[in-house]
């Protein structure tokens, strides 16, 4: 098929879904955008059920090669925090979920301490959709052909605030390739959500130390940081005093 057929087949965009349905109708799951040369306009998806085929069935980058699973991500469609991981990880591409593994515990424990929960109160994906080799860093045309997938999740969650774990979310999706030590802790605002870049909970592993100014310490003042904006937000009030 030629890019010029594949783009003019992907515009399948014209019967807006009103529900999010487990099979998608009005959607062809063959309409794949298998060249990376091919945008993925906002407004493609009306559920993340039909970027789900895509991302299973996509072939935009490298990364199909070693794809068992797309891990699309998981969560509350609604959620007011999204927090965006770099890419899956060994078990992530066998049960197809993104932060499974130990990351994925130590990341439901600080959403924990300040009484967040990944399947209510957040939404979890990724830079990149499917695994890369060795577990190593996505690159940068990686990053950006999965782009258009994490802008449209965006698009359908609508979150208020976007925590970006590590350098490789903070560059993929903001394009700042400042590093994450310098540039954590502190409010992103564009086009009007707020984003903050916060300590990978992988590097947090590496570094268990809790004392004060330790990583670990300074991602406890980040989420408490998280949990007062979003109690402000919501409420427009002050947080509550158990944070
Ligand atoms: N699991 C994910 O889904 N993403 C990461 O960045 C790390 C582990």
């Amino acid at each position: 098929m030629s890019t010029d057929d594949q783009i003019s087949l992907f515009n399948f965009n014209s019967d807006p879904e009103p529900t999010s349905p487990p099979v998608p109708q009005g959607f062809n799951p063959e309409l794949i955008p298998t060249s990376a040369k091919i945008p993925i306009p906002p407004g493609t998806y009306q559920s993340m059920e039909q970027m789900k085929v895509h991302c299973n069935e996509c072939q935009r980058c490298g990364l199909a090669a070693g794809r068992t699973h797309a891990v699309v991500g998981e969560g509350n469609l609604q959620a007011p925090i999204m927090i965006v991981g770099e890419g899956p990880g060994q078990t992530e591409d066998e049960t197809g979920r993104p932060f499974v593994g130990r990351s994925g515990e130590l990341l439901d424990k600080i959403l924990a301490s300040v009484h967040l929960s990944r399947h209510e109160n957040v939404f979890i994906g990724n830079v990149v959709k499917c695994r890369p080799p060795e577990n190593r860093t996505p690159t940068a045309d990686e990053a950006e052909a999965c782009k258009g997938y994490l802008l449209e999740q965006i698009r359908l969650i609508n979150p208020k605030i976007i925590l970006l774990t590590g350098a490789t979310a903070l560059r993929g999706l903001l394009g700042i390739k400042q590093g994450i030590t310098k540039v954590r802790g502190q409010w992103v605002e564009r086009d009007d959500r707020l984003y903050m870049p916060i300590f990978h909970p992988a590097y947090l592993l590496r570094n268990p130390s809790r004392d004060t100014g330790s990583p670990k310490w300074l991602m406890w003042q980040d989420i408490q940081a998280v949990r007062t904006k979003l109690d402000e937000l919501i409420s427009g009030s002050e947080p509550d005093e158990e944070f």
